[in-house]
């Protein structure tokens, strides 16, 4: 593949634009400049660096990210930053999209990825991907709340109960929840359906995959196969 091409698709820009990064001497291979753009490459496990931050060519890329409070994940933010201030330009040039949204007052694990058919297998609910969230409450938690959880609770515009999967309390007022599904404020409308309020939500994992204890918040690291693995890993209970 033509190096122009290359950097292409790893989201440098137009083939105009990649062109001039590589005649302007900004892409390397190891020490050596290339300031070829048509110089032919081969893309299987080729690191290169632009402006001296390497880069591994991926076919499809998978992150995962930190999501701090008051950050919308949404390209156009109305309140807050967009999660997607935290990322590389060319991440977001290839299309990197969230792998389902978090409300912006909710921190944790966030999945982002360019490979539609993926995001589909993560946020389908008919594939049952567990989504593994923190929830802080207002008012103890209890047994009825508990069993009325894992029973179904109707939310108001839908026809269908929905049950988490997993209910843990984890302290009076701190539940771990498992949900398969993705509706709209899903977790702060099932909280409020059994009358209490959600006071603090972080998502701690997806499928087996669990948020690296080392990853801060507001950083981002590539996921691997074995982590792809894990998340889509489909948890029947918790
Ligand atoms: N459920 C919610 O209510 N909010 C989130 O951000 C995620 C799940």
């Amino acid at each position: 593949m033509e190096l122009e091409r290359l950097l292409r698709s790893q989201g440098f820009g137009s083939r105009a634009d990649c062109r001039a990064l590589v005649r302007a001497g900004r892409v390397r291979f190891g020490d050596e400049i290339c300031d070829d753009p048509f110089q032919e490459v081969i893309p299987d496990g080729l690191t290169f660096s632009v402006d001296g931050t390497p880069w591994l060519f991926r076919p499809q890329a998978y992150l995962v990210l930190h999501k701090p409070a008051d950050y919308e994940c949404s390209h156009k933010p109305r309140f807050h930053p967009s999660v997607y201030s935290l990322l590389p330009k060319p991440l977001v040039t290839r299309g990197v999209q969230a792998v389902g949204r978090l409300d912006e007052d909710t921190t944790g694990l966030l999945l982002l990825s360019d490979d539609g058919q993926f995001i589909h297998r993560c946020t389908s609910p008919k594939k049952r991907v567990a989504k593994i969230y923190e929830v802080t409450t207002k008012h103890p938690v209890d047994e009825a709340q508990i069993a009325a959880l894992l029973g179904g609770v109707l939310l108001n515009d839908d026809p269908e109960p929905v049950a988490a999967l997993a209910c843990e309390k984890i302290a009076d007022n701190l539940l771990r929840l498992t949900i398969t599904e993705g509706k709209y404020h899903q977790v702060k409308r099932m909280i409020a359906a059994v009358s209490n309020r959600v006071e603090g939500l972080h998502r701690s994992a997806i499928g087996d995959y669990a948020l690296p204890a080392d990853l801060r918040p507001g950083e981002w690291r590539w996921l691997e196969a074995s982590d792809l693995a894990r998340i889509e890993t489909p948890l029947e209970t918790a």
